[in-house]
């Protein structure tokens, strides 16, 4: 019997002109966590929702708001996203100067802090930061963009974090290409949260994917 792993559709690829729905729908096709891509079109090359958004889905799910937030600076925002109804604010260790401080303050807020790493970025990043962390998310595509080819690259890598973990209560995060044909070894190199954004908004049947994910993955 596997770990249990949870599944966190990414909002990016769903249809924005009735988010509110889509929302609505993958909370009832079981997802565990909905996340929420934002990009600020200077960290990343593109630009997506801001926190009046995170705001005007909060009603629609009862599911934790798992928010990327792909910007930098991001420390000015934190509050902001806290405010609308995050439940877990990931920063990336590349944006900003002070990654601990920004860790301190999203705790402070009283929400779960989480660290994203680029494909590029060594886990040493974590090193410092550790004992803050509710989660890290691994980027196993460069970030902007949903649809892209998993990198097979961030596969040592997540089991270095694993490791790293140890018996710490942190969730450790795949984000990227994720699909039936790659999240077995996703979940096999040490993963028990599984972004998939494409995967899932591809297909009609959201719970029928999703369901489908958590047998690839098992
Ligand atoms: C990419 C985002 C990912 C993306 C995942 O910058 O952080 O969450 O939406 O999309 P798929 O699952 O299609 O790769
Ligand atoms: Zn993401």
């Amino acid at each position: 019997m596997g770990r249990d792993i949870k599944i966190a559709p990414s909002i990016l690829s769903a249809d924005f002109a009735r988010l509110g729905e889509e929302i609505r729908a993958i909370d009832a096709a079981g997802c565990d966590y909905v996340h929420v891509d934002v990009m600020d079109g200077h960290f990343v090359p593109n630009l997506t929702i801001g926190p009046m958004v995170v705001k005007a889905i909060r009603p629609h799910t009862a599911k934790p708001l798992d928010v990327h937030l792909m910007i930098d600076p991001a420390q000015p925002f934190l509050k902001e996203y806290a405010d609308a109804g995050a439940d877990i604010i990931t920063v990336h260790a590349e944006a900003d100067k002070h990654l601990d401080r920004s860790l301190q303050a999203i705790k402070d807020l009283g929400k779960k802090a989480g660290v994203s790493l680029n494909p590029g970025t060594n886990e040493a990043a974590l090193e410092y930061v550790l004992d803050r962390l509710d989660l890290i998310l691994v980027m196993s595509v460069n970030p902007g963009f949903g649809g892209q080819s998993f990198m097979p690259s961030q596969l040592p890598k997540i089991k270095r974090i694993r490791d790293m973990i140890g018996n710490r209560p942190i969730e450790l995060e795949v984000d990227g290409g994720v699909n039936t044909d790659t999240i077995k070894s996703v979940v096999d190199a040490g993963a028990d949260v599984l972004v998939a954004g494409s995967a899932v908004f591809k297909g009609d049947d959201y719970a029928a994917t999703i369901g489908a994910l958590r047998t690839a993955a098992a």
